[in-house]
């Protein structure tokens, strides 16, 4: 039983979600805190049938907590993240404030949960991407050595947030009205277009979000020098982050056995109907907790069957977010 748990960023795109979880799923606990900014005090959420008012995030209350899930960005993780821990408590974080800290697990529960029995107080969960990724791919690798992958992503609006789902729906209308768009969440309009991920880039051409896809990947799969490309980009869907994925085995393998692996993989569901052209779509991943994988098939280009390709779909606000950080508080339970 958790005697005290907090949500920070509880009013926003991974938030809500956060209490839905923690509500559906019958994390076993006592009090539930509600915290964001100054800017929603006075807002109260509804969770199951309890209404909770929100408060303002303070060292003050984070003292007293048995578990705080963070989602307010790194900023807020970094500044706060420490009064939980000196209170005896657990953060789970779904920033990138302590993602690669080499005494903080990055854990997806399906692919790395005995990484959780060394925590020193802190747990980060990965990057979206990263999540949806390796939800494929880490049951592969462990039966078929990888030995390079090279990703392109298409990712939603919601990934950057409440704000620019909001942008996308208004940005929408505004175009099929022909009135002016004027971008704020995004630097670029978002609605019939698609742009390099908003992420900055650095010297070596990489952005933000490749570069913690590789990095994250590395450490999750615990191979630091695995070969690893990847182009993010940012695509006007709504929610539900897609990607397409280039596997080289080390040795030959057939799509058939990627195939079968996937099908016995936990969180994962094979959608690859090539008779129907059914395959992987961001509005069948919309509030699905499965990974959804398809397109699996032998890469003509590479020889002796060792390259595979495929396609993935996942809610990157349930499995790339919250639901990965509830997963990690019920093992942490016992669950
Ligand atoms: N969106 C995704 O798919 C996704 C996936 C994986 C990880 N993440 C990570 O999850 C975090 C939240 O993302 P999001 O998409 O949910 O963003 P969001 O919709 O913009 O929500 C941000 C939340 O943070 C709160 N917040 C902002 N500044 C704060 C402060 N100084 N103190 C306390 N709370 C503060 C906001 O509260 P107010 O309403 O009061 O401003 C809001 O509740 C980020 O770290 C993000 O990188 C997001």
């Amino acid at each position: 039983m958790l005697k005290h748990v907090a949500v920070i960023g509880a009013t926003g795109a991974v938030g809500r979600e956060l209490l839905r979880l923690i509500h559906d799923r019958k994390l076993p606990i006592g009090k539930l805190s509600a915290l964001a900014s100054n800017r929603s005090v006075g807002t109260v959420l509804r969770v199951g049938d309890r209404d909770i008012p929100v408060q303002r995030a303070t060292r003050e209350i984070l003292q007293d907590v048995s578990l705080t899930l963070f989602s307010a960005g790194a900023s807020v993780s970094r500044e706060l993240a420490g009064a939980v821990v000196d209170g005896g408590g657990v953060v789970v974080d779904n920033s990138s404030a302590f993602r690669m800290d080499p005494n903080v697990p990055l854990v997806i529960p399906e692919i790395n949960a005995d990484d959780l029995k060394r925590h020193n107080g802190i747990i980060a969960n990965p990057n979206c991407s990263t999540i949806i990724m390796l939800m494929a791919i880490g049951p592969i690798h462990a039966v078929f050595p990888i030995r390079r992958i090279v990703v392109s992503t298409y990712q939603s609006a919601s990934g950057a947030g409440q704000s620019a789902m909001n942008e996308l729906r208004e940005q929408t209308r505004n175009a099929l009205d022909d009135r002016p768009i004027h971008p704020v969440a995004f630097k670029h309009p978002i609605a019939f277009n698609l742009f390099s991920h908003d992420s900055d880039v650095g010297d070596d051409g990489y952005n933000g979000e490749e570069q913690k896809m590789i990095d994250e990947t590395r450490k999750i799969l615990h191979t630091p020098d695995l070969p690893i490309s990847a182009t993010c980009v940012r695509v006007p869907v709504l929610r539900a982050h897609s990607e397409s994925i280039n596997l080289e085995f080390v040795e030959p393998t057939s799509a058939a056995s990627v195939r079968e692996v996937l099908s016995g993989a936990p969180g994962v569901r094979v959608v690859d109907d090539r008779a129907a052209n059914h395959f992987p779509m961001p509005v069948d991943a919309t509030k699905v907790n499965d990974v959804l994988v398809g397109r699996i098939r032998q890469d003509i280009s590479v020889p002796d069957d060792r390259g595979v390709e495929l396609f993935v779909c996942g809610d990157q606000l349930l499995k790339g977010a919250a639901l990965n950080a509830i997963q990690i508080a019920e093992h942490l339970e016992g669950g």
